[in-house]
């Protein structure tokens, strides 16, 4: 299912706490539409491993390659912490936000999720989605992906690593975890994830829609 019209330049943004599901939307949306995707937390996860190989993390940010978000580990709970490390290091989000705010406005349509993107990489974009669901809700899903890797890994410690991670995402000065004034917000806590897609491309097919109303007035 594709809508039929396609502006040159289209951006949504998905904003949102540790593990709301914005990873999973932004891929149905991006599959959908035909959209790229960036998931700019793989960024962060990338510095921060190299950071854990003890790499100084601005010499890690300047050296950044897109190739980098491609290395496999960046999702355990170590890197997770490392990761929302050095994203509150205010030189480390300056070196990145070229490369975002490019891929942002690429031809052809983008999608990126993360912390940011909606208030500080493309406030401009057609569409703002803030993701959230309860701390626990949250805990439990990204318990279920962790455990295909670690079978040691408990719900309390992956609830207390989310916490800590929203705390500190939210609390930094660098571009701090929060919603666009304009964005859409969307709880997940009681929904399936077909329905909050379901509900996120309705959002993106609406403000296609608006476009090309407004380019045929
Ligand atoms: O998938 P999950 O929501 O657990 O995390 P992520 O999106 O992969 O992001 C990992 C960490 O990177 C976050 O905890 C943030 O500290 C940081 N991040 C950020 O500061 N800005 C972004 N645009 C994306 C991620």
């Amino acid at each position: 299912m594709r809508s039929s019209y396609r502006p040159d330049r289209f951006t949504v943004a998905i904003d949102g706490p540790a593990a709301s599901g914005k990873g999973t939307l932004a891929r149905g949306i991006a599959e959908t539409f035909d959209f790229a995707h960036l998931d700019s937390g793989l960024i962060y996860r990338a510095i921060g491993a190299k950071t854990l190989e003890g790499q100084d993390a601005i010499v890690a940010a300047q050296n950044f390659d897109a190739e980098d978000t491609k290395r496999d580990g960046l999702r355990t709970s170590a890197v997770s912490l490392a990761a929302s490390e050095v994203a509150a290091i205010p030189e480390v989000r300056a070196v990145l936000l070229d490369f975002q705010k490019q891929f942002a406005r690429r031809l052809g349509g983008a999608i990126l999720d993360g912390r940011d993107i909606g208030t500080v990489i493309c406030p401009e974009a057609e569409v703002k989605l803030y993701v959230t669901a309860s701390a626990e809700t949250r805990a439990k899903r990204r318990l279920l992906e962790l455990r295909e890797t670690n079978s040691e890994i408990t719900y309390e410690q992956v609830l207390e690593d989310v916490k800590t991670r929203d705390e500190r995402d939210a609390t930094r000065a660098s571009s701090p975890l929060r919603p666009a004034h304009d964005a859409i917000m969307l709880d997940t806590s009681e929904l399936s994830i077909e329905t909050a897609l379901e509900l996120a491309r309705s959002h993106v097919r609406e403000a296609l829609e608006r476009l090309d109303q407004a380019k045929a007035d």
